[in-house]
């Protein structure tokens, strides 16, 4: 037996006579240390629990891994040949877990066609995560062909297993969507090229039978990716995590290796459980660099404010709101370079319109930094518009197939980053204008998925992949050169909010979806595997420009202060209370930045479960509480609303946020106990209706400042 520990949980694996590797268990840690009695009577499930699977070994589910030889064939039998605990490899170009305890290394081999599959785990201690990738060389003479190479595989005996997903679309981004499978195979996957808003890497699966165990998995990868849970007729069920096969062919030379992305698992007794693990696990050893810990700006984007109908001056007096709100940085969204006046043009010209800004982007910074503000603007570098000064000159850039006519979307066609010409110039482009201003802060934006994908410089079948590679080059050699430099990717708002991403810029943008309903939705969906500290949150403009609901300024503050918080507010509408009320939102938000970007979540009450959300954030002695009544219920006596994570023997003073939508205001003293059992009773606070009669969408929210005095 060969074990895998973290604080509170076990794998093992074991060995049998014909060197095959199994997976014993995973789940809750175990103390025993001598299995040998348990091996004699343990025999059969060893051979169903298989660490790496192929096709040819009588095992007929789904695998991780398929390779093609030159012969034709497509058997591949592995056989153990031996482990280590080892240092972890170095994976890059593709982005990988940092820090991690310890590494172990297993080696399995096909002695007919020397296929090596060096199988890695890892374990994250602290945060009870396993990661697994895998190295495939061809050790054999001929060339071969990986058609599947997926990076965990976790074989579960039982057939009683609940999956929840996390899908959508532009705007309502990650909803968890739960399945019951019976015997079969559930997917979950894309092929855009993108990790996308419509299927997210994350999954759980839930045990529903025996020890009840709670599984998450996700993978470091912003590309296509599949997720597979296969449940058999013999009571058993396999899960797999990879790249996803669709269109995959990747030619392995003799001696060539493919190191596949780094997934993760983990393992608990609940979804919370598991949801503070992954927490835990993404700020620890996912999101690194000067920003890890530090304390994120409070944002102003003038996008909804302006669109691409963007002046000079327009600009400066949104930025004279910006700095009167008391926001820290300014970001200058789509429209301030090249030609651009809609979306139909100037992709890849990254330089200033000097008709649109007459100093250029370091005379406006410059202009903006006098008003106290930092400077970060918007890029979508991947991108190339045919109406560009960068396609006249290199119509060769773009991801086009000869004789075809591309598919263009939202006025734009990729870049081909399989390129090393097209990477050098992205590197050489984005640096310029970045010096130029002293960027402190990018918007890395993607707004269209892959159609058209050609290259001459790489392999068609492994395209997919090696232009994520080539994305995470680019992004790597910027994060590396600029590190002061704050990055949000973003795209097309919630689009690739994944874990290959936050290894190199430490936010998201959510969703481009604000309305405070919908984006309560959006928000606890992403919480499942994200936490609050890499999610951008703003408080926008009402009507809300995506839903056309109206929502009160305080509840889209109260919602926008789950993550990190913005502003995208036409200031020139705005009249000097709003602006009075935006000021102490955001002095009241600076004041509890750490405990609100980097306190514990904990999700209280869930939106998807009932009509209120309640979420808390908790510090070492204190907390931030937020009641969210998703219907306005006429005549409802109020129920009281239990917290949860306090220390039941301490006192704590308990004092909601001033509204100036509220007359009530409201300051207690209560034992923690009292606030977990019987809960806050707040009467009709909600009921008070100079709040409901500012929405249309029927939403209430309070805040609270729960600290601990004894
Ligand atoms: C995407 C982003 C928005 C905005 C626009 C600009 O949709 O998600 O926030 O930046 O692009 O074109």
């Amino acid at each position: 037996m060969i074990r895998l520990d973290t604080e509170n949980t076990t794998l093992l694996f074991s060995v049998d006579g014909n060197n095959i590797l199994g997976v014993e268990y995973y789940g809750k840690r175990i103390t025993d240390t001598n299995f040998d009695g348990l091996l004699s009577v343990h025999r059969e499930p060893r051979a169903e629990r298989l660490v790496a699977s192929s096709f040819g070994a009588y095992d007929f589910r789904e695998s991780s891994l398929l390779a093609e030889y030159a012969d034709g064939t497509f058997v591949t039998r592995l056989r153990y040949c031996g482990h280590n605990f080892t240092k972890k490899p170095d994976i890059s170009p593709l982005p990988s877990a940092r820090d991690a305890d310890e590494t172990l290394e297993f080696c399995l081999w096909d002695e007919v066609t020397e296929l090596t599959v060096k199988q890695y785990f890892s374990a994250y201690k602290k945060c009870d995560v396993i990661t697994s990738f895998c190295v495939i060389e061809n050790g054999g003479k001929s060339p071969c062909w990986l058609r599947k190479a997926m990076s965990l595989q976790l074989d579960l005996s039982g057939d009683k297993f609940e999956i929840t997903t996390f899908n959508g679309a532009w705007g309502r981004e990650r909803i968890p969507s739960r399945h019951k499978p019976g015997i079969g195979i559930f997917r979950n996957d894309s092929k855009s090229g993108a990790s996308s808003a419509e299927s997210n890497p994350l999954i759980y699966v839930e045990e529903k039978r025996g020890a009840k165990r709670h599984f998450a998995f996700n993978l470091l990868y912003s590309g296509n990716h599949l997720e597979e849970v296969e449940i058999t007729s013999y009571n058993s069920v396999r899960i797999l995590t990879g790249i996803n096969d669709f269109m995959f062919r990747k030619k392995l030379m003799p001696c060539q290796a493919f190191t596949t992305p780094e997934a993760v698992m983990c393992v608990a007794e609940s979804d919370e459980e598991l949801e503070t693990r992954m927490h835990a696990f993404v700020k620890r050893h996912i999101v690194r660099g000067e920003w890890a810990e530090r304390e994120r700006p409070v944002v102003f984007n003038n996008w909804e404010a302006t669109y691409f109908d963007m002046t000079e001056e327009k600009i400066l007096c949104l930025a004279d709101g910006a700095a009167q709100i008391g926001a820290e940085l300014f970001v200058l969204d789509d429209g301030w370079f090249g030609q651009r006046y809609d979306e139909n043009s100037s992709m890849g010209d990254w330089y200033p319109n000097c008709k649109k800004l007459k100093d250029g982007l370091a005379g406006l910074a410059d202009n903006l930094r006098g008003k106290g503000l930092k400077f970060g603007f918007w890029v979508e570098p991947e991108m190339i518009s045919k109406n560009s000064d960068l396609y006249r000159a290199h119509p060769e850039y773009a991801m086009e197939i000869p004789g075809r006519e591309p598919y263009i979307q939202r006025g734009e066609m990729m870049l081909d980053l399989t390129n090393p010409e097209v990477r050098q110039y992205l590197v050489d482009s984005l640096s310029h204008v970045m010096e130029e201003c002293k960027a402190d802060f990018i918007k890395w934006d993607f707004n269209r998925l892959m159609t058209d994908v050609f290259t001459v410089c790489g392999e068609m079948g492994a395209y997919f992949h090696e232009y994520i590679l080539g994305l995470y080059e680019v992004i790597r050699n910027l994060t590396d050169r600029y590190p002061h430099v704050l990055f949000e990717s973003c795209a097309s708002g919630g689009g690739r909010m994944d874990l290959g991403l936050l290894c190199f810029m430490p936010q998201v943008w959510t969703s481009d979806n604000t309305d405070a309903r919908d984006r309560i939705a959006i928000q606890e969906g992403t919480l499942f595997g994200y936490p609050q500290s890499v999610m951008s949150a703003h408080v926008s403009i009402c009507p809300n420009h995506q839903t056309g609901d109206s929502t009160s300024i305080e509840n889209r503050f109260n919602v926008a202060s789950c993550g990190l918080l913005g502003f995208e507010i036409d200031f020139m509408k705005c009249t000097a209370s709003d602006m009075e009320t935006m000021r102490r939102q955001t002095e009241y938000y600076k004041q509890h930045r750490r405990l609100l970007q980097f306190g514990r979540y904990r999700k209280v009450e869930s939106c998807f479960d009932s009509d209120r959300s309640v979420w808390m954030v908790l510090g070492e002695n204190e907390a931030i509480a937020v009641i969210v009544e998703l219907e306005n219920k006429v005549c409802r006596h109020g129920e009281p609303y239990l917290l949860s994570g306090l220390d039941e023997e301490s006192l704590y003073e308990v004092t909601m946020r001033p509204q100036c939508n509220v007359e009530q205001t409201l300051s207690f003293q209560a034992t923690g106990s009292y606030l977990c059992n019987v809960g806050l009773v707040l009467g009709d606070l909600f009921a008070d209706e100079t709040d409901r009669h500012e929405n249309s969408n029927s939403i209430a929210s309070r805040m609270f400042y729960i600290r601990k005095i004894s």
